[in-house]
């Protein structure tokens, strides 16, 4: 499939027309009613990006879709690889697919993204599961309709995981389970190779969508009615390197915040080291950007940013977040943490204790270190034991979790504006929706509201999440 990756795009895209129309006529003479696809993509929002365009694919094909694997004619899963445990978790969900292949032989079990792309774990699945039939990698995604039909027809399994830093195509059709918000893929791949990351391995270089085809989708989705774009590459901030207009990530919101439409931009994840005060002004301008910035900062010491890779340091970062606060009024922060860095010792994690008092985030993502196979991180050595890791892991949410409790409460009397989203966990007749600083608000309500913009009293907090009451009616 390589010699596919060379051609034109165009050339491509008539490949994918015709083997999509091909495996239409195959579905066809083999069902007697329309087959089933099931489709999960573990990880971040990139690959449930992905996962989007392969349902579009599948839908053209002629596949409808259930969320139920003993139902399914297909089941693909779209691997995470970017800590042991969401390897785990996949590996544990093909295990339980042993008994559905013995039981219905004709049915197709697909594994493709960053997980499959390492060739350790590629091998692994030949070896071990062979029941799995495809296995392809992240830069094969364009190219699913073809490798489908080969096997389609052929029966015999196929891997491939082989590597192009081609463009990545323009037309594939996403298919959007969610009606309220949508993801919107900015770029592709990775060029920071932070030492504990597996995701510049697997994804590849850093490719940027030209920007107009950027503004073409998210016109459209906003002519097809969704309330929330967020724009998604794992390094926003250096959008546009490499384009042959002269563009960047602060210039690319400026052109989506001028769509007209009543509708809000968020975006993801935003790198310290490239975030720059023109974006940060930029944010405070453009009346649709959510005032809510993911800032991954992984950790509060500058010995370990160093060894991570990360190219800033613990005063760097604090004055962004000082320049920030000073712009942007109740402008909140998330971030990521990683807990247990090798070689990391336990004064070095109190500085990252410290730096989450002072910054005083909205949310925190906190991840205890997993070592990937192949990254810089990898090589060196690594004598903290696991419970040690886990005790601070544990200390370092029990922060967080004051600090979340302390910023909801003092939401309590006051008005939030909310996208609801849909249905409630609080019971019958309860809705849920996000605030501008993406905090989860829950209050009784109308299904019609799903899809609008409402207004909430704060009647409530707890730690996830806030609970309240429309004001007038919602408006
Ligand atoms: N591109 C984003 C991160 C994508 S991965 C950024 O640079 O911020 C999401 C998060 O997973 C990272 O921010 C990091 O906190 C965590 N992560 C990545 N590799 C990890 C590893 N090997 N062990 C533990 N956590 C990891
Ligand atoms: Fe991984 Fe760093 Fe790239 Fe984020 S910026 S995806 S953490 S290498
Ligand atoms: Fe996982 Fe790949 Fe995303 S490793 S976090 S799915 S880019």
């Amino acid at each position: 499939m390589m010699e596919i990756a060379q051609m034109s795009a165009k050339k491509q895209q008539e490949l994918r027309q015709e083997y999509t129309e091909k495996i239409r006529r195959l579905l066809g003479e083999r069902y007697l009613q329309q087959p089933y696809a099931h489709v999960h993509s573990y990880g971040c929002q990139q690959n449930v990006a992905d996962g989007e365009k392969l349902m579009g694919m599948l839908a053209q094909m002629g596949y409808g879709f259930t969320s139920s694997p003993e139902e399914a004619d297909l089941i693909l899963y779209n691997t995470c690889a970017v800590r042991e445990n969401a390897e785990d978790r996949v590996f544990g969900n093909v295990g339980a697919l042993k008994h559905l292949k013995e039981k219905r032989p004709g049915l197709t079990i697909i594994l493709c993204g960053c997980m499959v792309q390492q060739e350790h774990i590629a091998q692994k699945i030949r070896k071990s599961y062979p029941y799995v039939d495809i296995v392809f990698g992240t830069h094969m995604l364009a190219q699913f309709p073809m490798i489908l039909h080969e096997y389609l027809v052929s029966q015999k399994r196929i891997f491939d995981i082989s590597l192009t830093d081609s463009e990545v195509p323009e037309d594939l059709p996403a298919y959007r389970e969610d009606k309220v918000k949508a993801w919107l893929p900015i770029m592709h791949g990775c060029n920071n190779f932070c030492s504990f990351c597996i995701v510049p391995y697997v994804r590849g270089r850093e490719r940027s969508r030209r920007p107009e085809k950027i503004l073409e989708e998210a016109r459209a989705l906003v002519a097809a009615g969704y309330k929330e774009i967020m724009l998604l590459g794992q390094n926003v901030n250096s959008y546009g390197k490499g384009l042959e207009e002269p563009i960047n990530f602060a210039g690319l919101l400026r052109l989506i915040n001028g769509i007209e439409g009543d509708f809000r931009i968020r975006f993801m994840t935003s790198h310290p080291r490239d975030c720059t005060h023109e974006l940060i002004d930029t944010i405070a301008e453009c009346g649709k950007v959510c005032k809510c910035i993911h800032l991954p900062v992984q950790s509060g010491c500058d010995r370990v940013l160093k060894e991570m890779n990360r190219h800033y340091d613990r005063a760097s970062y604090l004055e962004l977040i000082d320049y920030a606060r000073k712009k942007i009024p109740d402008v909140a922060f998330t971030s990521d943490i990683i807990v247990g860095f090798p070689g990391e010792t336990y004064e070095e994690f109190l500085e990252t204790l410290d730096l989450v008092r002072q910054v005083r985030y909205n949310q925190l993502y906190t991840f205890i270190y997993s070592k990937r196979k192949g990254t810089r991180a990898a090589e060196m050595e690594d004598t903290i034991p696991y419970e040690e890791r886990s005790k601070w892991f544990r200390q370092l949410l029990a922060a967080q979790q004051e600090i979340s409790s302390q910023i909801h409460h003092s939401l309590i009397g006051s008005t939030v504006r909310v996208l609801a989203e849909g249905e409630g966990k609080s019971g019958a007749g309860y809705l849920t929706g996000r605030t501008d600083s993406n905090l989860i608000a829950e209050f009784p309500g109308p299904k019609e509201l799903v899809g609008t913009f409402v207004n909430i009293a704060v009647t409530e907090a707890h730690n996830w999440a806030v609970k309240g009451v429309l004001v007038n009616g919602g408006k």
